[in-house]
């Protein structure tokens, strides 16, 4: 008889709802944030005279055969055991008899688990942060020798204006920079204790919360026994964080999916991360910038999952809680798998400046021949009108921007008369971007001090 329903039921639980009701696959890997917790609740339970010293020792001998047996595999938790919790405590029990039943005295399952999921996100949290940091700094050792590289700046998908790789590069940096910022916040939403709340309503005992707070790590204590059981908000804002990476890692591995394509011939990518095609021998298949893109829907969903888990759902406990692992979980396994693929990726990936160059046709700097004219006193209206009637006669004429005869030009408009010599000039076009935040050279060498000393803050 499953020890949660000892002595309220007569008859044991049917094979497929033991089957149903376990969640061991969603929660085994929280087994060291339980026995963490357990070992912290231990001693507020000696601490509070609840139980003796010797009791606590025995019980914190026991915690750590069991953990020692579930590092070494000796210990497998059996489908009946129902959930990660129960598991342990079963193992415990096996290992030092009486002592074992007095561990769960002040405590529920409720306030139990969300109290280590809390522990093992701030863990991997940690994690996603010191991963983002690095491919961060990969972006930024990527960027640093590309401030001249011009390459087309797209909008609509079409060739926009000229804009340097270093530029394009640094604007992945930051939109990384800001998912390193939601998950700080994130991790914050994970520092407050619930274990003490007990299944709902709080306990019969005077527990020092704030001393098994300190104990493991948590910052504060929730002030209120229900929310504490109930409150899923911090998976919720994990959630947003990684799907939102997600999200940008999907924006970021679209780009290199297309800039890999023959179409565009951006960039080479490397041999470690690149897939083959079972039938046709000369493929090269962009698989890990194509999961990056497939990235941001799964942890979409994942976020999705979870808010709906939650609509509607009555305070404090319910078993539809269980399911926040499985969102939860799916992100994080989602997440970790490809920070270091995406890290490779970066590091490994050969831009074909040759080609970014080739691509900066004179079109590109229309908008300059646009403002070069507004600096000669056309309003910046009928600047752009003569400079789109300048493009379709050069499309016309199968020419590029600068080499329409004088005569032509200055049939266009008094205002080309002067020529346009030199505007139709990428590097020109580039170095012409001064605006703060814009893509000039002397601009982006701010930019990359300025991302150098975000690494640093
Ligand atoms: N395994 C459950 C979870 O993951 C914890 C048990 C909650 N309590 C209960 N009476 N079922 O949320």
């Amino acid at each position: 008889m499953s020890k949660a329903r000892s002595g309220r039921f007569a008859g044991e639980r049917s094979a497929a709802f033991i089957a149903l009701n376990s969640s061991l696959t969603l929660d085994w890997r929280l087994w060291p944030e339980d026995i963490e917790g357990s070992t912290a609740h231990t001693q507020a339970l000696k601490r509070a005279g609840v139980i003796a010293d010797a009791d606590l020792r025995a019980i914190e001998d026991g915690l750590a055969q069991v953990a020692s047996e579930i590092e070494s595999g000796a210990f497998v938790p059996r489908d009946d055991d129902e959930d990660v919790h129960m598991a342990i405590e079963r193992r415990l029990t096996e290992l030092c008899g009486a002592p074992a039943a007095k561990l769960h005295t002040a405590r529920s399952r409720n306030d139990q688990v969300v109290t280590d999921v809390r522990l093992h996100l701030r863990r991997v949290i940690e994690g996603h942060r010191d991963a983002l940091r690095g491919l961060q700094e990969l972006l930024l050792a990527r960027a640093e020798p590309h401030v001249e590289t011009v390459m087309p700046a797209y909008t609509h998908l079409q060739r926009a204006q000229v804009t340097s790789l270093a530029h394009h590069l640094l604007a992945w940096f930051w939109m990384l920079e800001r998912d390193r910022d939601r998950f700080a916040v994130a991790l914050d939403a994970c520092l407050e204790l619930p274990l003490g709340a007990g299944a709902a309503v709080g306990l019969n005992y005077d527990i020092d919360r704030a001393a098994v707070a300190a104990e493991l790590g948590f910052e504060r204590v929730a002030p209120n026994s229900l929310d504490a059981v109930a409150d899923r908000d911090f998976a919720c804002d994990y959630l947003a964080a990684a799907a939102t990476l997600a999200i940008h890692l999907s924006r970021i591995g679209g780009e290199i999916v297309l800039w890999a394509t023959a179409e565009f011939g951006f960039v080479a990518l490397p041999d470690a991360v690149s897939g083959g095609s079972s039938i046709m021998p000369q493929k090269r298949n962009p698989d890990a910038a194509e999961l990056m893109r497939a990235a941001g829907p799964r942890v979409a969903a994942d976020l999705q999952g979870l808010l709906t888990t939650l609509h509607g759902l009555p305070l404090a406990y319910n078993t539809d809680l269980r399911e926040d692992k499985r969102y939860l979980f799916d992100a994080v396994d989602c997440i970790q798998a490809l920070l270091p693929v995406v890290a490779e990726l970066l590091a490994g990936v050969k831009f074909d400046t040759g080609t970014m160059a080739a691509a900066c046709g004179s079109f590109l700097m229309a908008t300059d021949v646009a403002d070069e004219l507004v600096a000669r006193g056309l309003p910046f209206r009928e600047a752009h009108h003569v400079t789109g009637a300048l493009v379709r006669r050069c499309l016309e004429k199968g020419c590029e921007l600068g080499e329409l005869p004088p005569d032509e030009l200055a049939a266009l408009s008094p205002a080309l008369a002067g020529g346009i010599a030199g505007l139709a000039d990428a590097r020109r076009s580039l170095a012409a971007k001064v605006s703060a935040g814009g893509s000039a050279p002397v601009r982006v060498r701010e930019q990359l001090a300025l991302a150098r000393e975000a690494l640093e803050a």
